[in-house]
């Protein structure tokens, strides 16, 4: 914020919760500039409503929540903020397999429900992680940064991904596979993938089929990669043995989700970039990308170079 205010006037939600859409294409009819979370939908409507707009900055390496195309059109330059939140990211993508794997979640509720009576060999016995298989879908920063963590752990990696990256392939070790190969063939499965028309529901009924009764599916990317009501199905049948969800559809998931009364996941309210140092990072990158769109440089970070070419802000 000292950052913004040094440079421009500004005004802050300070709501916990997101203004609603009313209030947001209100306040943002004067604004040259936009500070948004991955909970606003910036939408060509939005962007009617101010007709001043330059620069978007998302403070999120995400940008689903943003119509690209229309912003494009209209010359107004979208800052993200990649890269600063790749390894924690990967972090906790870990840290959830190591719970599901190891059913961590369960065996803390069961200590404090006085579950807890004695040793017992049988007593909630999970999966290695050690030396299993893992596929991972979308090999880009944060998908190459948990493959590395998992060649720490002696995995075997697989990955699928729209292009073969080569140089990661030799450089870790991992094997490019067809998705279905990949599905069939690991113990764990995580996704990095943006959300786009092409990745929404890419987990599906079908695809969920192909995975092993053992296998724990992980989700630090965007919810709707899922299809929840598959993934239920799948969890209530037992047709697969896990899954940690850290990003779910809808978003923030209700208490009384049907997901929520299996045992056989744990959800976290995505929270996977949560840690200090690297909100701190993305916050500083989001006050930069946005300054820099209001000085008509190009932000460090964009989504969409090819905006500041069109210039034809309306
Ligand atoms: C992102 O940045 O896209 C994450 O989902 C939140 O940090």
């Amino acid at each position: 914020m000292n950052r913004i205010t040094s440079f421009c006037d500004a005004e802050v939600w300070e709501g916990e919760l997101p203004p609603s859409r009313e209030i947001l294409l209100e306040k943002v009819q004067e604004v040259e500039g936009l500070v948004c979370l991955l909970t606003d939908k910036i939408d060509a409507e939005l962007m009617s409503s101010s007709p001043n707009l330059r620069v978007i900055s998302n403070y999120a390496a995400g940008f689903d929540n943003i119509d690209v195309t229309e912003a494009t059109k209209r010359g107004i330059v979208i800052g993200n903020t990649p890269e600063v939140l790749t390894e924690t990211t990967a972090d906790f993508t870990f840290a959830l397999m190591m719970a599901a794997a190891r059913r961590i979640v369960e065996g803390e509720r069961n200590v404090r429900a006085g579950l807890w009576k004695t040793w017992g060999p049988m007593t909630l016995l999970g999966q290695d992680v050690h030396g299993a298989t893992l596929g991972i879908i979308g090999l880009g920063r944060i998908g190459t940064a948990v493959a590395r963590r998992a060649k720490g752990f002696g995995m075997k990696v697989l990955y699928y991904s729209h292009r073969r990256a080569q140089e990661i392939e030799d450089d870790l070790g991992v094997e490019f596979v067809e998705l279905d190969r990949l599905l069939g063939e690991s113990d764990f499965i995580t996704i990095h993938v943006n959300l786009t028309s092409e990745t929404h529901h890419l987990i599906s009924e079908e695809q969920l089929r192909k995975m092993k009764r053992t296998c724990v599916l992980v989700n630090t990317s965007r919810g709707p990669v899922v299809d929840t009501m598959a993934l239920y199905n799948a969890l209530r049948e037992q047709t697969i043995a896990f899954a940690a969800l850290d990003v779910t559809e809808p978003e923030p998931l209700p208490a009384d989700h049907l997901l929520l009364t299996l045992e056989n996941v744990i959800v976290t309210p995505h929270i996977a970039s949560a840690s200090v140092t690297t909100r701190t990072k993305m916050a500083l990158m989001a006050a930069d990308n946005l300054i820099a769109g209001l000085k008509g440089e190009m932000p460090s970070h964009v989504v969409n170079p090819e905006a500041m070419k069109s210039g034809s802000s309306s």
